[in-house]
């Protein structure tokens, strides 16, 4: 193909590498397709919470919100680093999620969010500022695919595995304390991305498995960079889980790491398409203002230089509900409704799940997040199996990875309605 001729060594590495055709988006085509024919097919592929009619499950105060914004608050440029007023009371929203003694400590040692293009252009950034190619990331066995192609492929940072789920399907920090301090004795910089709840497994970890990691981190001597992926963070549903982010747990605790927090409002207020994130540093020791600015300013013109500014109508849309107390109630509230959804499908899908049985699956011990995944006992390729389930009316994702052998399928439980749990666990365990 002569077109071929203009791309970069870059465009053409990533090309051969970079599969549009499976993953989230290309199994969510494939159920679409396939819907045309089965009009009843549950599609369970994709991250957005739905209502049980199957419309989009949005907060209302928001989209009121959207409705009344000028033209010159739609149109006109952000600032490069996110709108101020948006950057503080989105940075007072996340740590009013946090426990009360742990406010403080937390506000002093970060710094003000920074936005990004979504949670994607977010950890683009963070990788960017902060490990070159070739620097070592410990990266969990169970991890969104996308991240591969953001940190691995793109940014070609060095893949150490570590395995975040044992062979039973529960959460584990044994394989990453160890892996943190074999990488820990070679002297170099290192990264650890986290990402609580879990996509695919829809794990968070307890307080006593918080405490275990802490302690490996506090001990570590080589410059660390953790980058803490909180797509989902406070969607916890199980009491004994950490129901927010691990960022206050994990600023301050040792000099040597730095923090890197993403979040944003795509799955925090369910505004997946307004394509903004942001980005918050955490330091491990006593910082003053000067420096907090002056690394975050360093973000600002890696922004400059390559995206430019972020959205600006959903800043101004999400400052109007902030900084209003009846907004900001109400907006709580419509959260704690969505989160209440979520919770009653885990709980019906994990009852279900646990009665039944199969040759075939079993689930992981979920407890937060959008999603459920349920390994395979036998070699069965994922993709095999999600291919028979698609033909049964079932959509869902093939989550493998033949370098660390996960293998197994995720569902989406976020977009299933209340009435087709049931159906969804009789399909999935159907297939043998
Ligand atoms: C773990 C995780 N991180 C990041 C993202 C990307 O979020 P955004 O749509 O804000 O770029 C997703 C989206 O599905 C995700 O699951």
């Amino acid at each position: 193909m002569k077109s071929q001729e203009y791309l970069s060594k870059k465009s053409l590495y990533l090309d051969e590498r970079i599969d549009l055709s499976g993953g989230t988006k290309g199994w969510n085509t494939k159920s679409k397709e396939k819907a045309k024919e089965l009009p009843k097919l549950i599609n369970a592929t994709v991250g957005t919470a739905r209502n049980n009619d199957g419309s989009l499950l949005i907060f209302p105060t928001l989209l009121e919100e959207f409705g009344k914004l000028s033209g010159e608050q739609i149109f006109a440029y952000a600032n490069i680093r996110g709108m101020p007023n948006f950057a503080k009371l989105w940075k007072e929203d996340t740590l009013a999620s946090f426990p009360s003694d742990l406010i403080e400590k937390t506000d002093r040692l970060s710094s003000l969010p920074l936005t990004s293009c979504g949670l994607t252009g977010g950890l683009t950034l963070a990788g960017e500022a902060f490990l070159d190619r070739d620097d070592p990331l410990l990266i969990p066995n169970f991890r969104w695919g996308n991240i591969d192609n953001v940190l691995l492929k793109n940014q070609q940072l060095k893949e150490v595995n570590y395995e975040l789920l044992d062979k039973e399907g529960k959460l584990n920090f044994s394989d990453l304390t160890d892996k943190i301090k074999t990488q820990d004795k070679e002297g170099k910089k290192f990264g650890i991305y986290l990402n609580f709840p879990n996509n695919p497994s829809g794990i968070s970890p307890s307080f006593d498995q918080v405490r275990i990691l802490q302690e490996a981190l506090s001990e570590v001597t080589s410059p660390t960079i953790i980058l803490l992926d909180d797509a989902y963070e406070g969607y916890v549903y199980e009491s004994d889980a950490v129901n927010y982010s691990l960022f206050p747990h994990l600023v301050g605790l040792n000099e040597n790491i730095m923090v890197v927090k993403m979040d944003g409002v795509s799955k925090r207020y369910c505004a997946y398409g307004a394509r903004l994130g942001t980005v918050t540093l955490g330091f491990g020791y006593e910082v003053n203002e000067e420096e907090k600015v002056s690394i975050r300013e360093v973000l600002a013109k890696i922004t400059r230089s390559s995206v430019s500014n972020s959205p600006r109508g959903i800043q101004e849309a999400i400052i109007n509900v902030l900084e209003d107390s009846s907004k900001h109630y109400k907006i709580q509230q419509e959260r704690q409704t969505v989160q209440n959804i979520l919770s009653n499908r885990l709980k019906s899908m994990k009852k279900l799940a646990y009665e039944k049985e199969t040759k075939l699956l079993f689930p992981v011990e979920y407890n937060s997040g959008f999603f459920s995944y349920f390994l395979l006992k036998n070699n069965k390729s994922a993709t095999e199996v999600s291919n028979k389930l698609l033909d049964k009316g079932l959509g869902t994702v093939p989550f493998k990875n033949q370098s660390n052998g996960l293998n197994g399928v995720r569902v989406a439980f976020c977009s299933i309605r209340d009435e087709d749990i049931e159906r969804t666990i009789d399909i999935l365990y159907s297939v043998n």
